[in-house]
């Protein structure tokens, strides 16, 4: 798979060389390329950005800039992606689907943001999704490029050395929330590890993990085990 970042701040996205990313890109499984905005600007300055029409506070990407980076970088297959508070939430879904991709291209804004024009103008020729990460405001696309890539990255084949760690984690098949992990000592400044998790009894095991996994969501995410069916959920406990 391959997948362009563009920002103002390549430097940003350095922490893309380490751990599973970084040796995905090593062995040829993502092909990761970073790109400096100011690459594609043609004055002296370098410049990005002007100010708004109609008036307001900061300043704005401009669209030729944008325009011609993405000339260059998105293929025909490609799909586009503009981090904005204002997208789609990026969801475990989304991963899922953008893991399937060719191409994805990462348009890191910052300031305001980047020209409307640039998104329209995509849109009418391609797939263009602008995603928000949560209900809150970042400086800029940088970070969502780096949970972007991740996400999607770690459900490539042969990123994660063990696909099963896949299966049961949060927001998986399941739609609940990961049931809690230990590891050893057994007993730990007080804490003991529940007993179940040493009987070596695997079908007490999962019926507990699953309990947990319910019990976490109910509390925790709400809104996630009210989006899941019920009888999906009657045959996934009858079958623990
Ligand atoms: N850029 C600024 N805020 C953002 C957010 N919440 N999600 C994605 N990109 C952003």
């Amino acid at each position: 798979m391959r997948v362009d970042v563009v920002s103002i701040f390549p430097e940003y996205l350095a922490p893309l060389e380490l751990s599973l990313v970084g040796k995905a890109r090593r062995s040829g499984l993502l092909d990761l390329r970073v790109h400096d905005l100011r690459d594609w600007t043609d004055d002296r300055h370098r410049t990005v950005d002007d100010t708004p029409f109609g008036g307001g506070a900061g300043m704005v990407m401009r669209p030729d800039v944008w325009g011609r980076a993405l000339d260059d970088v998105l293929t025909p297959a490609g799909h586009l992606l503009v981090p904005s508070p204002a997208g789609e939430r990026f969801t475990q879904r989304t991963a899922e689907a953008l893991a399937g991709e060719e191409q994805i291209v990462v348009a890191c804004g910052r300031y305001e943001g980047i020209d409307a024009r640039v998104v329209e103008d995509r849109a009418a020729r391609g797939r263009v999704t602008e995603i928000s990460l949560g209900d809150y405001v970042l400086n800029g696309g940088e970070v969502a490029a780096l949970v972007v890539v991740e996400a999607v990255a770690r459900l490539l084949p042969g990123v994660v050395g063990n696909p099963e760690s896949l299966v049961e984690e949060s927001h998986g098949a399941a739609g609940l929330l990961e049931y809690p992990v230990y590891t050893k000592p057994p007993s730990w400044q007080g804490h003991d590890v529940p007993e179940v998790l040493l009987s070596g009894h695997h079908g007490r095991v999962a019926r507990w993990r699953r309990d947990q996994a319910l019990e976490r969501t109910a509390h925790r995410r709400p809104d996630l085990l009210a989006a899941l069916d019920v009888a999906e959920l009657d045959r996934a406990d009858l079958a623990v």
